[in-house]
């Protein structure tokens, strides 16, 4: 790759961000379509000042994660409607100067769930492990899927609420605690959105309670949740292709360009992860 005085900078920002594989992916993505451009990873403590930075220097767009997302929705110049009801953004492109927020999460679900569940029933049980933000973002792609009910089990039930008041009249959002036995031995597919095994062996639920639901993780590489699973025969997917998804949307919104997945997939497959 040949830098210049002309080559774009586009970023992601959060803390941390020394594990992001963005850099990799849209650096990669940048070459493949002769884009001149690099992307690189910062670290921040400070949110206010990164995105002001983002103006001062010209950098051309910015990816934003943990735990940012919600003080970056409020930091830029304008959001699109889906990143207005989300209240979150993980995606800023640049326009002379002028900020624009989108949430490019939800859409990464969206064709990741839609790919994986093409023959499931609409009257499947699904259920939703988590009350975070990624939880909110996976609802409302499951909302724009047209899918009417989901269960939706956390620790702490005060945030589970909260979402199903979101939520109200959109679809119906039942709450119950992780280890509700009836309705995980119901459910038809799980998706973990919680943090449990992101940096530890433990899992969100006790799969002795499951009967034999589709697993979905969100959380890019395989967490013992994904694992254990499919040592009991489950099928089970992790994250990556949501990654992949949410990278695929923001490289469009920055460039028009609609990356191969494929060449993704390859790229980010070949690394230990
Ligand atoms: P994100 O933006 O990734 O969704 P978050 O808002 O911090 O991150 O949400 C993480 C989710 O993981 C929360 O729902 C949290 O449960 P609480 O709402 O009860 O805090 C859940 N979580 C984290 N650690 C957990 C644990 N050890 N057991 C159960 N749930 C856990």
């Amino acid at each position: 790759m040949y830098v210049n005085g002309e080559t774009d900078v586009y970023c992601v920002i959060g803390n941390p961000v020394k594990h992001s594989l963005s850099p990799i992916l849209h650096t990669f993505m940048f070459e493949y379509y002769g884009i001149n451009a690099v992307y690189v990873a910062f670290k921040t403590d400070n949110i206010d000042i990164a995105i002001e930075g983002i103006k001062a220097l010209n950098i051309k767009g910015a990816n934003i994660t943990v735990p940012f997302k919600r003080d970056a929705f409020r930091l830029v110049d304008e959001v699109d409607e889906d990143a207005r009801f989300l209240e979150s953004i993980n995606t800023i492109k640049n326009v002379n100067g002028r900020l624009y927020g989108y949430n490019t999460d939800f859409l990464g679900f969206k064709d990741m769930f839609e790919e994986y569940t093409k023959f499931c029933d609409e009257n499947d049980n699904i259920v939703v492990l988590g009350a975070g933000g990624v939880s909110v973002s996976v609802i409302y792609a499951l909302y724009k899927l047209n899918i009417k009910r989901v269960y939706l089990l956390n620790r702490n039930p005060i945030k589970g609420r909260k979402i199903q008041k979101k939520f109200k009249g959109m679809m119906d959002i039942i709450v119950s605690d992780l280890n509700d036995r009836e309705i995980l031995s119901s459910s038809n597919i799980i998706i973990n959105c919680t943090s449990v095994g992101l940096d530890n062996n433990e899992m969100p639920i006790d799969l002795d309670l499951v009967e034999d639901p589709l697993i979905i993780d969100v959380i890019y590489f395989d967490t013992p949740l994904v694992k254990t699973a499919r040592q009991r025969g489950l099928t089970s997917i992790n994250g990556m292709d949501m990654f992949i998804g949410q990278a695929y949307y923001a490289f469009k919104i920055w460039t028009g360009i609609e990356f191969s997945k494929e060449a993704a997939e390859n790229l980010l497959g070949d690394l230990e992860l």
